[in-house]
């Protein structure tokens, strides 16, 4: 099976002031296409930074970062981002969806930023509320939604795009265990369809349902 993301010797200091943090320090990995991969670690190694990094939202500060055949790491902003619209899909702990808008809407405006048109985006939109088990709540705005279902929505944002690859960071993290359950649940099924999921976690749970776990240590790839 072919590697969809490689990431060699990928290093990353963030600079504040006059405090640096090595917050990873050299990583190397391969992400099978097709996989159901869990990033775990403790809390502050260099989960995110990781993440972004593969998801190319930020550049390295030394190594090299591959989606595909394409070397990120080097590529101009307007590539990066779309490749990125094209081919990546982000879910947060937080959801991230926006307040004023209604679920449908918030899957519509990912849409609207790829330039697809207007009538497609209603249509695509309908099919992925109802993908993930929303589509009676498609005009409910988030603060009228579980966290569950928020969750859902912001899965259905991501997947607006087709995109083969879905980065999701601690996406239970702030839902109970019946909602984490059925988010898992979900993101099964996107994977036996055929999306790359990489899931960042420090739960149990979620690295129960991965075929393939990589841990991170200290800004390492831990054995
Ligand atoms: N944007 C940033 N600016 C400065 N330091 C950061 C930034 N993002 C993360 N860090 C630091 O890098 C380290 C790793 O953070 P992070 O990747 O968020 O870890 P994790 O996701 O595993 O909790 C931490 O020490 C954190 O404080
Ligand atoms: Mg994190």
């Amino acid at each position: 099976m072919s590697n969809i993301i490689r990431t060699e010797h990928a290093a990353k200091t963030y600079a504040v002031g006059e405090i640096t943090t090595r917050a990873l320090k050299d990583v190397s990995l391969n992400i099978p296409q097709g996989s159901f991969t869990c990033i775990v670690g403790p809390s502050g190694h260099g989960k995110s930074t990781l993440m972004h990094l593969i998801g190319g939202l930020d550049r390295p500060s030394s190594g090299k970062i591959y989606i595909g055949d394409t070397e990120i790491s080097s590529i101009t902003n307007t590539d990066l981002a779309r490749l990125r619209s094209q081919r990546i899909g982000f879910v947060f702990q937080f959801f991230n969806l926006l307040q004023g808008l209604t679920a449908i809407e918030n899957v519509e405006i990912a849409m609207m930023l790829a330039g697809v048109a207007e009538p497609e985006q209603r249509s695509r939109a309908e099919k992925l509320l109802a993908l993930v088990g929303l589509a009676e709540k498609a005009g409910s705005k988030p603060g009228q939604l579980s966290g569950g279902q928020q969750q859902r929505v912001a899965i259905a944002r991501a997947l607006a795009n087709d995109p083969d690859i879905l980065l999701l960071d601690e996406p239970t993290g702030n839902l109970d265990s019946v909602a984490e359950a059925e988010i898992l649940d979900l993101l099964q099924d996107l994977h036996r369809q055929g999306k790359t999921v990489i899931i960042v976690t420090h739960s149990d749970e979620v690295a129960k349902r991965a075929e393939r776990i990589i841990r991170v240590k200290d800004g390492l790839i831990a054995a």
